[in-house]
């Protein structure tokens, strides 16, 4: 373990490619597998994949390096971090906001954690060999709208998570990551070939690359802003508590990069893997975040060994998955131990149990309280909307005022080349901070809530 600066206290990656790994992990999840491709599907395709990505260049990549600055800076959790900084004010703010956003997240997070796990069955026990689209969608609505097994899956997928987190950084977030990204990888480009060669499934890239730009309108466009900030792990302090773990002669400005390509391209393999499945079935894009689920299955049906590459993927995406729910985990557990001083076990489970109490309705209301709306959406909608699209930009619009204005910029550039180690050229991200990010994140929220 490297300790540095003084703070040997602290837990830390062990190199400079497990953080890596592990910050992808974090990045990397249901939020591309799952999330991306139905946000895509919902909103009509290539014009929001084409805003996304230019979202991502100029705002998700600045905030990615944002984040890790500040936290390797402050040294510290979401709230704490500031408090090193000097800025205990912005520290209540940004620390409550990004801890609020992570129950919320986890909530629904967990849900669908959930399904992928008990997908991981239904593939092995062969459920779906043989079935015809109708039947697989039947299969997941029976599912989801079950009173029971889905809050029983959602519980198992956060003890796998908190088992996890109890482990502590360096055994157990960057162990799991390094081993189960790559074949990820891998698996999704086999999928994709597989999708893009079924008969009908050019329409599905056409869908996705053909950018229809009168498809824009202020709500696809916060829902853009909102994945970029959900894709990517950022506002919420995660991505500043993992770069708290970092060593201070770590490139940073390398690793933001590469997780943010890692990120993209994950996301938009697991479009190509879902789209073309989604028209060569006849089945719809716009069927929200039953998607996944819905298609794929598809897939594998007209795979040789398709049960055993079933079987295999939806064990990935759940290892994607919990990569990323660990993050979100640990941003609330480092708060609780280190302002706190509770210890990390029962930080851990009391966590665990706040989140499921709200988990339960997030899963309820896909299946027997989907009747129940507040604000013209279910609960599951409303936590994801109001994590997404609001706690999550605002956080980020703070972040990046504070490390723009509020920080010296010597301060800033000290940390970010390790003491004139490396030599980025940080022209381009002082603009982007300082300007681009706040205006284009209120721009947009004035825009969506007028
Ligand atoms: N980025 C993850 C995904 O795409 C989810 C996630 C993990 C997250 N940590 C986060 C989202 C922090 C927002 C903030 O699945």
């Amino acid at each position: 373990m490297k300790s540095d600066a003084g703070h040997n206290s602290r837990d830390h990656f062990s190199s400079q490619y497990g953080a890596l790994v592990a910050i992808v992990g974090s990045a990397v999840g249901l939020g591309n597998i799952w999330r991306f491709p139905y946000i895509a599907g919902v909103y009509g395709g290539g014009a929001i994949i084409l805003l996304y990505i230019v979202f991502v260049l100029i705002m998700g990549r600045p905030l990615m390096l944002t984040e890790l600055t500040l936290g390797r800076l402050g040294q510290g959790n979401a709230y704490g971090a500031f408090q090193r900084m000097n800025a205990p004010g912005m520290g209540r703010l940004i620390g409550s906001m990004g801890i609020l956003a992570a129950f919320i997240i986890m909530s629904f997070y967990t849900a669908i954690g959930g399904w992928t796990m008990a997908y991981i069955f239904k593939s092995a026990s062969g459920g779906f060999a043989g079935a015809s689209s109708q039947q697989i969608q039947q299969i997941f609505s029976d599912f989801v709208s079950h009173p029971v097994w889905p809050i029983v899956w959602q519980a198992l997928f956060l003890l796998a998570t908190m088992y996890v987190v109890m482990r502590g950084v360096s055994k157990g977030i960057e162990k799991f990551s390094r081993l189960m990204m790559p074949l990820l990888l891998l698996l999704l480009v086999v999928m994709g070939i597989r999708a893009i060669t079924l008969p009908g499934g050019m329409d599905g890239l056409k869908f996705l690359f053909k950018p229809d730009l009168s498809k824009l309108n202020p709500e696809s466009v916060m829902a853009a802003l909102g994945q970029v900030f959900f894709s990517l792990s950022l506002g919420m302090g995660a991505i500043l508590t993992y770069g708290s773990y970092l060593s201070k002669d770590a490139d940073i400005v390398k690793s933001s990069k590469y997780v943010t390509i890692a990120d993209t391209v994950i996301s938009l393999l697991a479009s190509i893997a879902i789209f073309p499945a989604v028209f060569a079935f006849g089945l719809d894009p716009t069927s929200g975040p039953g998607l996944l689920f819905e298609t794929l299955p598809n897939v594998f049906g007209q795979m040789p060994a398709g049960q055993v590459f079933s079987f295999i993927f939806f064990f990935l995406v759940f290892i994607a998955a919990l990569t990323s729910a660990m993050s979100l985990h640990e941003v609330v557990v480092a708060f609780a131990v280190e302002e706190f001083g509770m210890r990390r076990p029962v930080a851990a489970w009391l966590i665990s149990l706040l989140i499921m109490a709200l988990g339960v309705f997030c899963s309820l209301s896909l299946g027997i309280m989907s009747d129940f709306t507040l604000f013209g959406k279910s609960v599951f909608d409303l936590m994801d909307f109001i994590s997404s699209n609001i706690l999550l930009p605002a956080g980020g619009l703070c972040m990046a005022i504070f490390l723009g204005y509020v920080l010296s910029r010597p301060v800033v550039e000290t940390e970010i080349t390790s003491g004139g180690r490396y030599r980025p050229h940080l022209a381009v991200f002082y603009f982007l901070v300082r300007y681009v990010v706040p205006i284009a994140v209120f721009l947009i929220f004035l825009n969506g809530i007028c």
